[in-house]
């Protein structure tokens, strides 16, 4: 039986996904059925040996990978229930991410993808943070995704399923780096965003930062001067002699934010028509945006999608969820496809280039 055969013959008899996710500090593999039924979500978090060094390191992340991957793989398929035979597809995330953390998890999914006959779906990371909305909540189109991540910030407009188009990116730091960046100058532990969010939310005062805008009708984003301004303010402050009030502080960097990314998004729903608003990524567990957009989405009575915290952090759930998009058009990935640390988002959208159609 050829490749393509037997692939149409599973695609009848399940739609089972093995996701394999590796591009940063999280390993992790999941089985979903239907692009969203987790049967399993194993994350293995590299986050306690990266911690003391402050940030990422990208060869220690690396070799991290190459340790667990097959503990983490075999974990997840057993909780599942099911066998690796059983599996419609190997889904991997193909990129963004660092190259060398990608490789891990391409390696292994392009191994089994070989070794058992099964097809194999090169995935993108951001897509797959858009589509941990589909494991909690039933999108509607078109609609409009503000993703918020350690690596990304981005509004995407969706006017179809899996048909992505960047409306607005950062021409500088994404939003979680620069939450990141601002908590290791008041020497918070890494990752740093959840310390800020905290100090934030129980501060009594705020110190006033500017707000990026930009240009008027642009949808781009731009963190580095609000950091600058962070920075200044704690250098003044010593070079004065004074004690800095690091709530206030935070307060003041998250309410920019917030404020900047909320009215945005609402900006980039109305104008494009969008039906909901899907909120992604890492910093997607902010406290302070959460309640933000949710006040804001009420009163303007759009509809807020946003998936539980476990679910906004990287996990390979969210990259089955997104693979199922082209699971489900049979939208496979030749065995010769190459981690990509800078792969383009709206390049993976459905029927693009990027892949090989099993007929
Ligand atoms: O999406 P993610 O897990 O990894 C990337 O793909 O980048 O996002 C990680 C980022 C980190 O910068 C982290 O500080 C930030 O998400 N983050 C937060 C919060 N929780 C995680 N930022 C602000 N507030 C939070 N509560
Ligand atoms: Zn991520």
């Amino acid at each position: 039986m050829s490749q393509s055969q037997k692939s149409a013959n599973a695609l009848l008899s399940n739609d089972l996904i093995l996701a394999i996710e590796t591009s940063c500090d999280e390993t992790s593999a999941a089985v979903i059925r239907g692009g969203k039924h987790i049967l399993s979500n194993v994350v293995s978090s590299q986050i306690e040996i990266h911690e003391r060094y402050g940030g990422v390191v990208p060869e220690i992340a690396s070799r991290k990978h190459v340790e667990s991957i097959t503990l983490i793989i075999e974990q997840a398929v057993q909780e599942s229930g099911y066998t690796l035979k059983d599996m419609a597809a190997i889904a991997v995330t193909q990129g963004p991410g660092l190259v060398g953390a990608l490789l891990v998890g391409v390696v292994a999914a392009k191994s089994l993808s070989m070794a058992l006959d099964i097809p194999l779906i090169g995935t993108h990371h951001i897509a797959g943070h858009i589509y941990a909305n589909e494991l909690v909540h039933d999108i509607v189109y078109p609609c409009m995704a503000l993703v918020v991540s350690g690596g990304h910030t981005e509004l995407v407009l969706m006017e179809s399923e899996g048909d992505f188009q960047v409306v607005g990116r950062t021409r500088d730091d994404a939003v979680g780096e620069a939450y990141d960046k601002v908590a290791r100058a008041l020497h918070l532990p890494y990752p740093g965003g959840p310390h800020i969010d905290k100090l934030a939310i129980e501060a009594e005062e705020s110190i006033v930062l500017p707000r990026a805008w930009l240009e008027a009708d642009s949808f781009d984003f731009s963190f580095s001067g609000l950091k600058s301004a962070v920075l200044a303010v704690i250098n003044q402050t010593k070079m004065k002699g004074l004690v800095l009030n690091e709530g206030a502080l935070a307060r003041g960097f998250q309410e920019s934010v917030t404020e900047v990314l909320v009215t945005k998004a609402l900006r980039a729903v109305r104008q494009f028509g969008a039906k909901q608003l899907l909120l992604c990524g890492g910093v997607a567990a902010n406290r302070g945006l959460r309640a933000a957009l949710t006040a804001r989405c009420e009163s303007e009575r759009v509809p807020l999608l946003i998936p539980p915290n476990s679910l906004c952090t990287d996990n390979a759930a969210m990259i089955g969820a997104a693979a199922y998009l082209k699971l489900k058009r049979s939208e496979f990935t030749d065995l010769d496809m190459k981690a990509d640390p800078g792969f383009s988002l709206e390049s993976w959208s459905v029927g693009g280039s990027n892949q090989s159609t099993i007929k």
